[in-house]
């Protein structure tokens, strides 16, 4: 049997489809792998439906069609780069596009698009997806459901910590003989690439040079760290639908300088990140970096000096590539695990993570 899986997903930040073939046997090993962007003008409209208080029907019928077929495109691209035929692909797992999580609604919902009908007949490949509903129907958050990835490669015999710098900044915490934790901190890049569209019109702030170029507003930061968010106790999960320019806006003075506000929002994420790692796991001993954030070299460098400063000694960071895994495509490596879990009828969450009551094998099979 084949033990190929190609994973799928375009995280909060929308910035473009992950894929990234895997195989698993013998052993773990990323074959291939790229990012492709948006189209812009999908992109454009996919951020308005997310910011959306009503939706058109018609609309959201024909964007979760186009979704599905720029996946599909994604993974048949991806294929013909890696020269792979598809027949060699055991499964595809797709998470999709997230449109709208609220785990703390009357009904826990999560909604994420991209019909998986479209990928199935566009790569001809088996593809599971809608991974995170049934976790949500076992009373659980629907994430994160990275860790249970993070637990099989990043495990070692001292207390580690998995950081992933996403749209939203989530922490694995595994321990030796412990079941695996983690949980979202809060915002990672979200609100940084937000402000940097709002004031400089581009898509991110290249390697923190904005925020570097700024000062910490320090009653701000407390304004913003006084969110009660950043307190509550795991299991929580967030997104795009809390942290976002609405939520910053009001805590605003008009005099604040757009790069201070910047300096301060890369100080949100670096010090959410240190007080839930120092708080949650205090005998860590090293933090494995991973996601889009670990190419902003400001927001690195920040969030270490907080680990430290929390922590009162120094904590070894490195990026998940010196555990054989380009950063970039952890995520996308994740859904080609969840898929082969799936087949495999094996559990793909933790369930101490996402405080379902139980494992529960996740996806539906197209
Ligand atoms: N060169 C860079 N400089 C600064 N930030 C970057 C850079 N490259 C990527 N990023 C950040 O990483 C984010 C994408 O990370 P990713 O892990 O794909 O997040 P998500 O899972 O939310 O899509 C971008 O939105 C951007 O904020
Ligand atoms: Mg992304």
């Amino acid at each position: 049997m084949a033990e190929h899986f190609l994973g799928l997903i375009s995280g909060t930040s929308a910035d473009g489809i992950d894929a990234a073939v895997v195989c698993f046997e013998p052993g773990f090993k990323l074959i291939a792998a790229q990012t492709f962007p948006y189209d812009p003008d999908l992109r454009h409209r996919l951020l308005a439906l997310m910011q959306a208080d009503r939706i058109n029907v018609d609309e959201f019928g024909a964007i979760d069609v186009e979704v599905g077929m720029a996946f599909g495109d994604a993974a048949n691209a991806l294929l013909a780069i890696a020269n792979l035929h598809p027949s060699t692909i055991r499964a595809i797992g797709s998470h999709g596009q997230t449109i709208r999580h609220r785990p703390q609604h009357r009904f826990p919902f999560t909604l994420q698009i991209g019909d998986p009908n479209r990928i199935a007949e566009a790569t001809g490949i088996c593809t599971v997806a809608d991974f995170r509903r049934r976790d949500m129907a076992a009373g659980g958050q629907g994430a994160p459901l990275v860790c249970g990835l993070h637990a099989a490669l990043f495990a070692c015999e001292s207390p580690r910590a998995i950081l992933n710098l996403g749209g939203i900044a989530n922490l694995t915490l595994l321990a030796k003989d412990q079941p695996v934790r983690g949980f979202d901190t809060g915002p990672a890049n979200c609100l940084l690439d937000a402000w940097a569209q709002e004031h400089l019109g581009v898509v991110h702030d290249e390697g923190g040079a904005f925020a570097a170029s700024g000062t910490i507003i320090e009653p701000l930061l407390d304004r913003l760290l006084a969110d009660s968010y950043f307190a509550q106790p795991a299991p929580k999960s967030t997104g795009r639908e809390m942290f976002n320019l609405r939520w910053l806006l009001p805590k605003l003075r008009g005099t604040d300088r757009p790069a201070d506000v910047q300096a301060t929002l890369l100080a949100l994420t670096a010090s959410s990140i240190a007080l839930a790692l120092s708080r949650e796991q205090p005998d860590t001993t090293e933090v494995v970096v991973c996601g889009g954030g670990v190419h902003n070299r400001a927001l690195l460098a920040h969030t270490k000096t907080a680990v430290d400063r929390h922590f009162g000694r120094s904590i070894r960071f490195s990026n998940s590539s010196e555990h054989g895994l380009d950063p970039d495509f952890v995520e996308a490596a994740a859904f080609a695990w969840l898929a082969r879990r799936a087949l495999c009828r094996e559990a793909g969450n933790c369930a101490e993570v996402t405080g379902a009551s139980g494992p529960r094998v996740l996806g539906g099979v197209y």
